[in-house]
């Protein structure tokens, strides 16, 4: 109901809507109506009311409720049905039970904050409230499961595109699936699949991105190494606006994923990584590989040239990199984005 009377206000952006309309539309009484728009004040919406005139929405807040991201999104089929959590234990672990119940591909789950946040190998993110991204998204691609880290490697080159049209910055990608700004982490991702031998029923791609947290609000343990976008611009991030960038440009590298099997992608990971030639160190499991990166092969996996001369090839882990850092590609400049304020 909050919602209709939501649309109605938003039908008439400039001006005012009568209480005897909303009432007629909605088909409820004046009371009713007076009722939902206390109950939007209280969620953050600024309406103002007049006796005479009626209401007007003068401000919205910066929550990424379906009510404020339908409208400005200009994707053909992501993200065009969402499900919006206050808090949540993980979007991961609600959007895996929606696919297992039968949700379609392009449906997202998005939470305001994450009480049990699942980062990478059984890490936990960082999920301050009101204040990051924090999405999953179903897909169900037909593609083989060996490929499936290459959804992974599209998501990341998706999203960092998203970060550097949306801010002018240049992010880079850390293997598998970091998203740096100047060495810093910005953004993760989590994919979970589901899965038998030669057949995925789904995947579902887990992205938290650091938007707008204060530097210092980043648990001690990472603080050294975790950054967010406003920190970076210097100025407040509207999470709506990226998240719609965010949605096309996963729209965008999804579709041209299956074309050309996945060698887009794979050039673009490259370009963002510049991994070939630097020095590693990799904890993969119990074991610890140090190397020389030679490159990803198709599947996602890093290929490393060993002291002993044998080449490995490495398929999970954390990489840290000990060398001179190998040289970043040409910059691209900022895009202007249509529309964003
Ligand atoms: C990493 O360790 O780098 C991966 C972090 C992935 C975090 C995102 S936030 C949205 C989604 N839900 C989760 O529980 N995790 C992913």
């Amino acid at each position: 109901m909050e919602e209709q009377v939501l649309s109605l206000l938003r039908k008439n952006p400039s001006g005012f809507v009568s209480g005897q309309e909303i009432s007629r539309h909605l088909e409820v009484t004046r009371t009713a109506v007076w009722k939902r728009v206390k109950s939007l004040r209280h969620m953050g919406y600024e309406i103002e009311a007049s006796r005479r005139l009626g209401y007007r929405l003068v401000r919205s807040p910066d929550l990424l409720a379906p009510s404020e991201i339908l409208p400005i999104l200009r994707t053909k089929w992501m993200g065009k049905r969402v499900r919006y959590f206050r808090t949540i234990d993980s979007t991961n672990a609600e959007a895996y039970q929606l696919a297992l119940r039968g949700a379609k591909e392009g449906e997202i789950v998005l939470a305001e904050s994450q009480e049990q946040g699942r980062g990478r190998v059984g890490r936990q993110w960082f999920s301050p409230a009101f204040l990051n991204l924090y999405l999953s998204v179903i897909l169900r691609p037909n593609i083989p499961p060996h490929r499936a880290s290459l959804l992974t490697l599209m998501a990341a080159v998706a999203t960092a595109d998203a970060i550097e049209e949306y801010a002018g910055l240049h992010p880079t990608i850390k293997w598998p699936n970091d998203l740096l700004l100047n060495g810093r982490k910005i953004a993760g991702l989590l994919n979970e699949i589901h899965a038998e031998t030669d057949r995925i029923h789904f995947v579902v791609l887990g992205i938290g991105v650091n938007l707008n947290v204060d530097r210092q609000r980043f648990p001690q343990m990472i603080r050294d190494r975790a950054t967010s976008l406003k920190e970076e611009m210097g100025q407040k991030i509207a999470r709506k606006a990226f998240l719609a960038i965010l949605l096309e440009s996963l729209e965008k590298w999804y579709g041209v994923f299956p074309k050309d099997g996945g060698a887009s992608v794979l050039d673009a990971w490259r370009d963002r990584a510049q991994i070939a030639g630097k020095q590693v160190k990799i904890s993969s499991f119990d074991e610890v590989i140090v190397g020389r990166a030679v490159d990803v092969d198709s599947e996602g996996a890093l290929l490393v040239q060993m002291r002993n001369g044998q080449r490995k090839r490495i398929v999970a882990g954390d990489v840290d990199y000990r060398g001179p850092k190998a040289v970043r590609g040409p910059r691209r400049g900022k895009r202007q984005i249509p529309g964003h304020k």
